[in-house]
């Protein structure tokens, strides 16, 4: 089967899931239900949920236990790109192919559609350590709260905020990526393997991973921003150029910064490779991701 239909297929067992643990939409007040929904059922990749599936299936664990976790980490970032794509952000009008959330439903409600978001990824994870009541579980948790919280994802949001229209260093851009993307798929990697049987060893090699496959699908998603196009990424294009973001694409160059997704791609797959666990899974979403095109 081709590789991307086998994440077409897992992206649609974490649809089914994600449609039990958010609320419908005929409850009061309609409209941040509808909101929540209108960006989650928008087709995002589902990377981050995959990776909570299949880091806990490569350590030997029972997938269907994840889904709270997987579906909770959509959650939280389907809430971060609401949030990215607002005016005092980004300001981008285009999002997984439609309208984003506030120009659809107006700021007010974009603001408070990622912030239940966010809560309901708590809520939802946070019943399933109850029922589960394994302190595995309390684990995964955690690994997904560091990786979206202050010392990771919204760290990386804040500098990157903040470095807008200055000539930052590498080691500023570095911090940027290794928080505003790596740390939520260092996240999505861990938890998965804490909830399936993997020594310490083995989670240390696997938040490495996570790092080198983030800052590289960071560096991609800065390259697909100057070379792609808004019907292939379902957002706009040349979005960090109108922000005035200093990027790999801007720091390097376009062939030298593909050069580095490469390094480090092929850094993480020799991680993988050394490590207890079936992660043939794994290896092929990493040398997958270096050559996808949304
Ligand atoms: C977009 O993430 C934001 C970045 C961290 C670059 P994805 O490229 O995974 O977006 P979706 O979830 O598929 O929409
Ligand atoms: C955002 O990076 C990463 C997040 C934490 C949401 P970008 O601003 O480059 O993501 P896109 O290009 O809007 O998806
Ligand atoms: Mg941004
Ligand atoms: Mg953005
Ligand atoms: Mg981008």
């Amino acid at each position: 089967m081709d590789f991307k239909q086998e994440i077409k297929d897992r992206a649609n067992i974490v649809d089914s899931y994600m449609e039990s643990f958010l609320p419908g939409e005929d409850e009061y007040p309609e409209v941040i239900y509808k909101a929540m929904r209108y960006s989650v059922f928008a087709g995002g990749k589902r990377l981050r949920p995959i990776m909570v599936m299949e880091a806990c299936k490569a350590f030997g664990g029972d997938w269907e236990k994840t889904m709270p976790f997987a579906c909770a980490i959509e959650m939280i970032h389907t809430y971060s790109l609401i949030h990215d794509d607002l005016p005092a952000l980004d300001n981008d009008d285009y999002r997984r192919g439609r309208l984003t959330s506030h120009k659809m439903f107006g700021e007010s409600m974009a603001i408070l559609a990622g912030d239940a978001l966010l809560h309901h990824a708590f809520e939802t994870m946070a019943k399933a350590c109850v029922e589960l009541n394994d302190i595995k579980y309390n684990k995964a948790m955690l690994a997904i709260a560091e990786g979206a919280g202050v010392h990771g994802m919204v760290a990386g949001q804040v500098v990157d905020v903040i470095s807008e229209g200055k000539e930052i260093d590498k080691d500023t851009l570095d911090f940027i990526h290794k928080n505003k993307t790596a740390a939520m798929l260092i996240g999505a990697l861990k938890s998965g393997a804490e909830m399936g049987v993997a020594c310490d060893e083995d989670i240390k090699k696997i938040e490495r991973v996570g790092e080198l496959v983030g800052v590289a699908f960071q560096i991609q998603d800065d390259i697909l921003d100057v070379t792609s196009t808004f019907e292939k990424l379902g957002k706009p294009i040349n979005s960090d150029e109108k922000n005035h973001k200093v990027t790999y694409a801007t720091m390097f160059g376009i062939e030298k910064a593909s050069k580095i997704v490469e390094e480090m791609s092929d850094e993480a797959i020799d991680i993988l490779k050394s490590m207890g666990g079936d992660m043939d899974f794994l290896i092929r979403l990493t040398e997958y991701l270096i050559k996808r095109d949304n």
